[in-house]
């Protein structure tokens, strides 16, 4: 069967869909891949990778210099716009409604601001626009304060920001709400588990723009096929390790060019195929 005729035949079932996402989508809003070059940060004359940066033992030692860090992406992504594969996947919501679920390692923000509704959005990295306590009081997620500054590369938290990045409840250090390298899943701030859940029972998996290089999307990956009806299919402009598990299955499909290309032709097929069965 054609690409386009499993993906129309999806449309006339109830299978359901999981949209996997990674930094390759926002790659077309300018914002760099998390291992770009970009991705580097300098402390003194040492070079920092995010592997290093974005862990809890990093912010332990140095909570400022993670903190500028990231106050620094936060203003890359602030401003970024949503671009037409965002915008796409908000179409595929609006098309399959509660057979629909995204679940994105982006901390972005984007896929919200596009339009996809919170409610079944999974932010299993979380979202650089919250910050929460450090000790871990409470799960709040607090927004940022307004009177913090978007930052360029290397600028450094002045002492009035010191003070407003603090939970709010106890007045301990705030953090990014953000899941470090050195960190595990979490249901409760994550929603790991239940996005776990749906994406291995879901019909149709979309993986989009990721490397595959962390844990629980490559879990998915893995017992995605177990499902028997379910069909993975990779986007991207690269190898990755998602690729490979859908090349060498049958019920896997490569997708070889920009996020954005691609997710639009899927919904531009089920729109038209909508409109003819009408
Ligand atoms: N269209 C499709 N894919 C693209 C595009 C594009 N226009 N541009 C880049 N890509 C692909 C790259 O080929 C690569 O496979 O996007 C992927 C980006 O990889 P990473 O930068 O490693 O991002 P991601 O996979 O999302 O990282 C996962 O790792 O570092 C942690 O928590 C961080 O959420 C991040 C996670």
């Amino acid at each position: 069967m054609t690409f386009e005729n499993l993906l129309k035949a999806f449309m006339d079932g109830n299978g359901r869909l999981t949209v996997l996402s990674g930094a390759g989508i926002s790659a077309e809003s300018g914002i760099p891949t998390f291992r770009g070059p970009e991705g580097y940060w300098t402390i003194g004359s040492r070079e920092y990778r995010p592997e290093e940066m974005a862990t809890h033992a990093m912010f332990s030692r140095d909570p400022w210099e993670v903190w500028a860090w990231y106050l620094y992406r936060r203003t890359v992504c602030a401003s970024a716009a949503p671009n037409h594969g965002h915008r796409a996947i908000v179409e595929m919501e609006a098309l399959l409604g509660d057979r629909f679920r995204l679940v994105t390692q982006n901390v972005d923000g984007l896929h919200l601001n596009a339009g996809n509704s919170p409610s079944r959005t999974f932010q299993i990295h979380g979202n650089l626009n919250f910050m929460r306590c450090a000790q871990g009081c409470c799960n709040t997620l607090f927004p940022f304060p307004d009177q913090v500054e978007y930052k360029k590369k290397n600028q450094a938290v002045t002492p009035v920001e010191k003070e407003l990045l603090r939970c709010p409840r106890c007045r301990g250090l705030a953090r990014p709400h953000v899941l470090w390298f050195d960190e595990y899943y979490d249901e409760a701030l994550f929603q790991a588990e239940t996005a776990f859940q749906w994406a291995i029972t879901t019909d149709l998996l979309v993986v989009v723009g990721t490397a595959g290089a962390t844990t629980l999307p490559m879990h998915i990956g893995h017992m995605i096929f177990k499902n028997p009806r379910a069909i993975l299919v990779d986007i991207n402009i690269t190898d990755n390790p998602f690729r490979t598990l859908a090349r060498n299955h049958p019920r896997g499909v490569v997708l070889d060019g920009p996020a954005g290309d691609h997710l639009n032709k899927m919904v531009s097929t089920w729109k038209n195929h909508a409109l003819s069965i009408r």
